[in-house]
């Protein structure tokens, strides 16, 4: 996996090179053209799904999904970064980057590592605050027609619920509470890892809005099922996981750690088993809907978490190998179900025989 196209931010990569192509005239496409005969840059159009007859909405704990497919948290910023790739309005859902009231600067670089079938970082949710989210990037995804769903960062409990209420009155389907970061020191994992904590937080969330609220459990839990029943008592609509599993990676030479902040989050293809085992677990453990995350690439790889029981599915890490991975999982999925007879994608949630 290539992640050198990642911004030190770590929201999106610049992605893939617009192809070149010769321009013959320039009054057939005057914007970017250089000269008569010049050649500019010009890229497909971006993506949608190939139109298939099988039935692909899902409800997500009152969120109505068009197709099972939105993407992971901070691995496609607020989607503008990836509008030339994607058609924004034909997913599922635009899940954004994680904000919090103001702005967080994050931690300190080297905050990436490349890892075998994975990468670790420690951003730290870097993010802009929530006014620039309302004034920039929602009006942008209400054009597009997306369904959105807000990542939602705090230092504290209070904070939660001042960017929920900040939201309210905006083009907002869905809130993400992210109670499972690991690279933050007040916040984050710290509140995911404990049911009291967890009981609080949600049930302040619950209490701030109407919206559908998807609570996001932390895999560095011995019981995420445990977790999971005190995010659904406390209010959750449905839940969503894996957030990254905490690891570190070691540069022998310099005997110094990879990253900055010595410890980061383990996200893509390394962390599917995990994944694919705790929205196993937790499925059997609660009634509200699963949006499952952690290593998803393919088609394939999201009809294995619908069948251990998601109702939904993210593409996060795969973002930036490949900017167009989001359609391409719809339509994987929905190849798949024709192939197998399936109609309606919803026959496959909680679907596995063991
Ligand atoms: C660079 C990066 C930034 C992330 N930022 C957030 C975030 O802001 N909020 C959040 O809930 N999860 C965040 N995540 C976690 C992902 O949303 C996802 O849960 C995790 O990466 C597992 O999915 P994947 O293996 O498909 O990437 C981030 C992951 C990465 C790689």
């Amino acid at each position: 996996m290539n992640i050198d196209a990642i911004d030190p931010a770590g929201v999106a990569g610049e992605g893939e090179a617009p192809v070149a192509q010769a321009v013959l005239s320039s009054h057939e496409s005057p914007a970017g053209a250089f000269g008569s005969c010049g050649t500019r840059l010009v890229g497909p159009p971006p993506r949608r799904p190939v139109p298939t007859s099988i039935s692909m909405c899902v409800d997500l704990g009152g969120l109505e999904m068009k197709n099972p497919v939105t993407v992971a948290s901070g691995t496609f910023a607020a989607g503008r970064e990836y509008g030339d790739f994607v058609d924004v309005g034909s997913l599922g859902a635009v899940t954004t980057k994680g904000v919090s009231l103001n702005g967080w600067e994050g931690n300190a670089s080297p905050r990436i590592a490349e890892t075998p079938s994975g990468m670790l970082n420690s951003i730290g949710l870097q993010n802009p605050g929530v006014a620039h989210l309302k004034e920039h990037d929602l009006p942008w995804l209400q054009e597009r027609g997306a369904t959105v769903i807000v990542n939602v960062s705090g230092h504290s409990f209070d904070e939660y619920v001042q960017v929920i209420e900040a939201l309210e009155d905006a083009p907002v389907d869905a809130y993400e509470v992210n109670i499972s970061c690991p690279n933050v020191d007040a916040g984050g994992m710290t509140i995911g890892t404990c049911t009291d904590s967890v009981e609080a937080v949600v049930g302040r969330c619950r209490a701030a809005t109407k919206r559908p609220l998807i609570v996001k459990l932390t895999p560095n839990v011995t019981d995420v099922a445990e977790i999971a029943r005190a995010a659904e008592a406390a209010g959750a609509d449905a839940l969503s996981l894996i957030n990254t599993l905490l690891g570190m990676a070691v540069d022998a030479k310099r005997r110094r750690p990879q990253l900055a902040r010595v410890v980061g989050g383990l996200s893509g293809p390394a962390v599917k088993p995990v994944a694919l085992r705790m929205v196993w677990e937790v499925h059997r453990a609660v009634s509200v809907p699963l949006l499952g995350m952690g290593g998803i690439s393919t088609g394939i790889d999201a009809v294995e978490f619908m069948l251990a029981g998601a109702t939904s599915v993210a593409a996060g890490t795969v973002n930036f190998v490949n900017p167009r991975a989001s359609v391409e999982i719809v339509d994987g999925i929905a190849q798949y179900c024709e192939e197998q007879g399936v109609q309606d994608v919803r026959e496959l949630i909680g679907a596995l025989e063991c």
